[in-house]
């Protein structure tokens, strides 16, 4: 059974009413999600309860500061939203402060970088070509710009992150801050190895758990809570929350993430989205979400044997989380072509770096089909779909009519 209850139909009714040509434009938006397989690793399917709290009236307050000390008249309503954000995230993770403010992911590191860094220090994160993300020092984005990134890799054949070469990077460059997170790694991070480092050489460890913070939540990946000065996260992947960002730390460091997100990062915090957060971590402290999260990697797991079982050549030989990358070279097609004719087909998923080389795979995930109540039965048909497409076996038609059929039993949002 899919998770997420029927829509209200009244929202849909009033803008169809007053701007049709954006009703439709919502409205064909639901129905492209509904009848295609959303297979991309970052994205879900919110509760309702989730997107009435983005569509209610706290989208209409200003807010700037925190709890208690606003800039604005008029806060006592939405502070308890926030301060209930908090509490949650807080119990949740188990952190003793959090910071729910955080307008996306990348505004959360952001403000990370803003609380423990000064512009020019030396950050040794996960490179880019191997699963880091713009956030981790890429040139066209602010971190690096701003500062002195070296990447550590992968190992070419396992796949797995290179714990020798982040030991001895670490001791040769001594960095400011190690972050660990990536958007590409498929298997669980050693967050106390990364502890060692960091402290072996006196550099702070910002975790950047924006990929498996819903899985942490639901008890199905270890939790960098205890290991990291600061961890970052989005609130809208597995978590299932709206589009956002959010921090946790310990008490120490609290008043300096708070000011390193406002004024410092940003400016009034966004209310709706703050309220939709806390929706979102009380169903995730729910054991519907926990069986849910493990379900996701239950899911992952078995779609990964297929995917290989049907001759694409999987990172890691399979994963922890909710993420899998892949080569589909051995039948023939590379990574963007790949991409294409699946979406051709109604399968939805991203391109991503390979480890072993300079062709690019396949990046997919199992968050947004579970919530919609798939199971391994369903990924054994994913995969088999896939592979029949790739080699061209399937006739594009033919498999976009099965996606169709195969979506029309699990409905995102059910009516
Ligand atoms: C590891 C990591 N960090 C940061 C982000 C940035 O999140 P956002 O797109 O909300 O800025 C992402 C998004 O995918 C991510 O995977």
């Amino acid at each position: 059974m899919p998770v997420t209850p029927a829509l209200e139909a009244d929202a849909a009714d009033v803008l169809r009413r007053q701007d049709p040509e954006l009703a439709e434009i919502l409205l064909g938006e639901l129905n492209r999600q509904s009848t295609t397989l959303q297979l991309i690793a970052a994205e879900n399917f919110t509760s309702p309860a989730v997107l009435a709290a983005l569509g209610s009236p706290l989208a209409n307050k200003y807010a700037e500061g925190y709890p208690g000390a606003r800039y604005h008249g008029g806060c006592e309503i939405v502070d308890l939203a926030e301060r209930a954000a908090v509490q949650r995230a807080k119990a949740l993770f188990g952190a003793e402060h959090a910071n729910v403010q955080s307008h996306s992911g990348s505004s959360a590191v952001l403000a990370a970088y803003a609380a423990l860094l000064r512009p020019g220090d030396t950050v040794l994160a996960l490179g880019l070509p191997y699963g880091g993300h713009l956030t981790h020092g890429s040139p066209a984005n602010f971190s690096g710009r701003w500062f002195d990134f070296v990447g550590y890799g992968v190992d070419a054949e396992t796949g797995l992150i290179d714990h020798d070469q982040v030991r001895a990077l670490a001791r040769a460059h001594r960095p400011k801050a190690i972050v660990c997170g990536s958007i590409a790694q498929p298997r669980h991070i050693d967050y106390a190895f990364f502890r060692e480092v960091a402290d072996e050489v006196g550099a702070y460890l910002i975790a950047d758990a924006a990929h498996p913070i819903g899985l942490v939540a639901g008890g199905a990946a270890p939790n960098p809570v205890p290991y990291a000065d600061v961890v970052c996260a989005t609130t809208h992947k597995v978590l299932r929350g709206p589009r956002g960002g959010m921090l946790l730390c310990g008490g120490e460091l609290a008043e300096r993430v708070d000011r390193a997100v406002f004024p410092f990062t940003q400016g009034g915090a966004q209310m709706h989205t703050i309220a939709a957060k806390a929706v979102a971590f009380g169903e995730a402290a729910t054991p519907a979400f926990a069986a849910y999260a493990h379900q996701v990697v239950a899911n992952a797991r078995r779609l990964a044997a297929g995917l290989a079982e049907e001759g694409l050549v999987v990172t890691t030989g399979g994963t922890d989380t909710h993420l899998i990358t892949a080569d589909p070279g051995p039948l023939g097609v590379d990574g963007r072509a790949a991409r294409g004719r699946l979406a051709a087909a109604g399968m939805i998923l991203d391109c991503c770096a390979l480890p072993h080389d300079e062709v690019r795979g396949l990046r997919l995930g199992t968050a947004a089909v579970t919530t919609q109540g798939m199971g391994e039965r369903e990924m054994d048909r994913v995969a088999a779909l896939l592979g029949g497409v790739l080699r061209a076996e399937t006739d594009p038609q033919r498999a976009r009519a099965e996606v169709r059929e195969l979506t029309g039993g699990f409905p995102p949002y059910p009516q």
